[in-house]
């Protein structure tokens, strides 16, 4: 992998910028990421049917806070079991369509931070957390900042899962790279317009996730498949 020297587009808060910008133009082109090649990968539709399943089986019966729902399809996935689904998400364009879109009664969503929920559907009681495509866009110096704010909004006793793809098409390691110094990965990404976003793009370890969630949950699970990693746990 190649060793960039630590540019302006690093700095947390262009990531963060670029984050937002990169997920509200791709409504825009719709440039989803099924329309990049990623060559043969038969295993695929089995992993995201188990990782679909241990979803649903993890949210049954709760009142789920998902944050980054984008635009809907995992909130409404997980709707099939959760009492209620409150996705919130910050680019307005991916709101707009998961707003638009075909959702069951006991789905809705929100805008608003990841990293502030304090007043997100401030009175309302949850207990299932769900992140779908989220941490692995979480520079690892925010993590304990989001999971302190996030835990925060989720009752004793609570189940939480999280799920993230993983970069391993050749496309997507062809666009990854390291800085010196830097904890993060970080990936290249681009539209069909030409424009260009930098933004996080790890890739934790089995050992990683147990060394951020074991001190802050009970019964970690921890699955990392080819294509997506996901972790369900509760909270003390
Ligand atoms: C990979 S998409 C995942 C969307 C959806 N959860 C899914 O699984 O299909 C990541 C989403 O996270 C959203 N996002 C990124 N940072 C966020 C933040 N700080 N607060 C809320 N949403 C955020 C992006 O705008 C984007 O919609």
């Amino acid at each position: 992998m190649r060793i960039k020297p630590v540019p302006e587009k690093l700095k947390p808060e262009n990531l963060n910028r670029a984050t937002i910008a990169y997920y509200n133009l791709r409504q825009v082109h719709g440039d989803m990421p099924h329309r990049i090649p990623r060559g043969p990968s038969p295993d695929l539709p089995d992993e995201q049917a188990r990782m679909i399943r241990e979803s649903r089986e993890a949210m049954r019966g709760r009142r789920v806070l998902e944050v980054a729902s984008g635009t809907g399809s995992a909130s409404r996935e997980i709707a099939v079991t959760a009492v209620s689904v409150t996705g919130v998400e910050i680019a307005s364009n991916m709101l707009s369509i998961a707003k638009e879109s075909d959702n069951p009664s006991n789905v809705s969503y929100l805008a608003g931070d990841a990293f502030d929920l304090e007043s997100i559907a401030s009175g309302e009681r949850f207990d299932g957390g769900f992140a779908s495509g989220f941490m692995h866009t979480c520079p690892s110096s925010r993590y304990l900042e989001f999971l302190d704010g996030f835990h925060g909004r989720l009752e004793k006793g609570s189940t939480v899962f999280m799920r993230s793809s993983r970069p391993t098409s050749p496309d997507a390691v062809s666009r990854l790279f390291r800085v010196e110094g830097h904890a993060d990965q970080f990936m290249t990404r681009q539209l069909s317009d030409g424009s260009e976003y930098v933004m996080v793009e790890n890739d934790p370890t089995e050992d990683e996730l147990r060394r951020i969630f074991e001190p802050l949950s009970k019964n970690l699970m921890v699955h990392i498949g080819n294509y997506w990693w996901w972790i369900r746990y509760e909270l003390p």
